[in-house]
């Protein structure tokens, strides 16, 4: 057996006691992966995510693009090792008819993105685009189809023209149209929000509909190992789930998802960049809430799939204020801060503590949108705060899992106050151990002690994410305002792993034994 403990003290005068906080790192008998789908991301016909943050089209001479999609996007994609992405919505999925997005572009028809300011979609980012551009950056692709609109047969011959190999007419499209090996999509999901966008149905009557759109999809036994995902849950309506899991036969569902925004108060979101220190509680505060969202969806499941063979996708999460002043609020653009690397922090831990239930996720949404990783202006781009994050957590892609048990200390804001420190950890499969440490304080360091029992084990590096304010963020002035850093704050003392970790900043260790 072997054990971490890891004891955080309270450098405060506000608890003046000296009181510690202990996480447990208890890692005994075999734990799951971490898997990489938890790493995930999410692109929408939205806004300036897919046009212009993602694709330019290849008669720009401005930006250099491959196949139309922007070479400084991909270089950062692929850094970032995105392991899925999820395409084309979102509520717009549920208003895509994917025959439009294939073939000459120039005979693809004009429609209007409904949901999203009304504006032209030319269809010249397609099903081809985003499959080729998966390709390219090593992401699975997962495709939302449309139930809300579509059809059973629509979603049958999508399947068919990217995974066929047989002789039928939608692989000689396919092929036409300049693709001769199949993509081989696996990740599907089955309408999206339908409690709302994707046509306000009840989960009695969806998951009647989904049954029949994931028999249609696959053979008699899914011999092509499709994962079905059925449109889940928003928030904490756990009956959705307990409908979907009651009523849908074991053998058409490999997922069940989740949708949860951590936003204060959907009348009144407050703005990205320049929030108070209430509206930071209130979003840390949302931010935790997925602790309990997951473990309550998890239990409901578990009743029905003590297994765990039905995965929990949580395909949409981040964090949603006001768009940016000045730009079309239909767009949902907003500036990503420091308060948002702290959301991606938290939010990341609690998915790989419970890893064995929540095995993809997917950050809304990849460019330009909510809670972006990725800014562009014209010829210029950013890499946010969340892209960092993402990037130095992503040494937990399909790791073994350490399990996390946290007796924490408090950060307090007026009358109300939440855990200052979030904290999850793997062995990879080199033997190195990982460890997330966030500290959401934004006004107080915090001295962590980290200690384990069994092999010795070696601090081999540290990386920070820190900035003195919790509104700080890169602009197109200063991209790299906010990048991580080399961190000495953490050293080994008498056995003992000691880490000072600043105010508001994530932290990631490696050791090896
Ligand atoms: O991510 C923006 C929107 O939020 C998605 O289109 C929808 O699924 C959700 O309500």
């Amino acid at each position: 057996m072997h054990l971490i403990l890891i004891t955080v003290l309270l450098m405060s005068a506000h608890h003046s006691f000296g009181q510690s906080a202990t996480v447990w790192l208890n890692e005994k008998g075999p734990s799951p992966l971490i898997s990489k789908n938890i790493y995930g991301h999410f692109a929408e016909h939205l806004g300036r995510c897919i046009y212009e943050g993602l694709y330019v089209g290849d008669s720009n001479q401005i930006i250099p693009n491959t196949a139309g999609v922007r070479n400084d996007v991909l270089a950062a994609l692929k850094k970032l090792k995105v392991p899925v992405l999820r395409w084309p919505g979102g509520c717009f999925a549920d208003t895509y008819h994917w025959k439009d997005g294939v073939g000459p572009k120039n005979n693809r028809p004009a429609t209007v993105n409904n949901w999203w300011g009304g504006v032209t979609e030319t269809n010249a980012f397609g099903t081809h685009d985003f499959l080729n551009m998966c390709e390219n950056i090593g992401a699975d692709p997962y495709l939302a189809a449309n139930v809300g609109s579509g059809t059973v047969q629509e979603l049958s011959q999508w399947v068919e023209y990217v995974n066929g190999n047989g002789n039928s007419a939608m692989v000689s499209w396919r092929k036409s149209n300049g693709r001769e090996k199949p993509w081989q999509v696996k990740f599907f999901g089955v309408g999206n929000e339908t409690w709302g966008c994707g046509g306000h149905m009840t989960p009695e009557y969806y998951s009647n509909l989904y049954k029949q759109y994931a028999t249609f999809m696959a053979d008699w036994s899914n011999s092509h190992h499709l994962f079905r995902v059925a449109s889940g849950a928003n928030a904490d309506d756990y009956h959705w789930t307990e409908v979907m899991m009651r009523d849908i036969p074991k053998d058409l569902i490999e997922g069940v998802s989740l949708h949860y925004y951590a936003v204060i108060d959907w009348k009144e979101k407050g703005p990205a960049a320049s929030f108070s220190r209430a509206q930071y509680f209130a979003t840390m505060k949302q931010a935790f809430r997925m602790e309990e969202l997951v473990t309550k969806h998890e239990a409901v499941m578990d009743r029905y799939d003590p297994h765990k063979k039905i995965a929990l996708v949580v395909d949409e999460w981040g964090g949603w204020y006001d768009a940016e002043p000045g730009t079309n609020p239909f767009f949902l653009f907003q500036q990503s801060t420091m308060r948002d690397a702290l959301l991606a922090g938290i939010t990341l831990n609690i998915f790989n503590n419970h890893c064995s239930r929540v095995r993809m996720a997917n950050l809304a949404q990849m460019v330009n949108v909510l809670q972006a990783v990725i800014l562009t202006n014209q010829e210029k781009i950013i890499l946010t705060p969340t892209y960092h994050v993402m990037e130095m957590y992503n040494v937990h892609q399909d790791a073994r899992q350490i399990p996390v048990k946290l007796n924490n200390v408090f950060y307090a804001e007026g009358s109300d106050s939440l855990p200052a420190i979030s904290a999850s950890a793997s062995k990879d499969s080199l033997g190195a151990t990982h460890i997330s440490l966030v500290n959401i304080d934004p006004g107080k360091s915090h001295l962590i002690r980290v200690y384990w029992q069994g092999a010795e084990l070696k601090l081999d590096s540290g990386r920070i994410l820190h900035s003195p304010r919790i509104q700080d963020h890169n602009s197109f002035d200063e991209p790299e305002k906010i990048k991580p850093q080399s961190f000495s704050g953490a050293d080994m003392k008498n056995g003992t792993l000691e880490v000072d970790m600043p105010p508001a900043s994530v932290v990631l260790l490696t050791l090896h034994g």
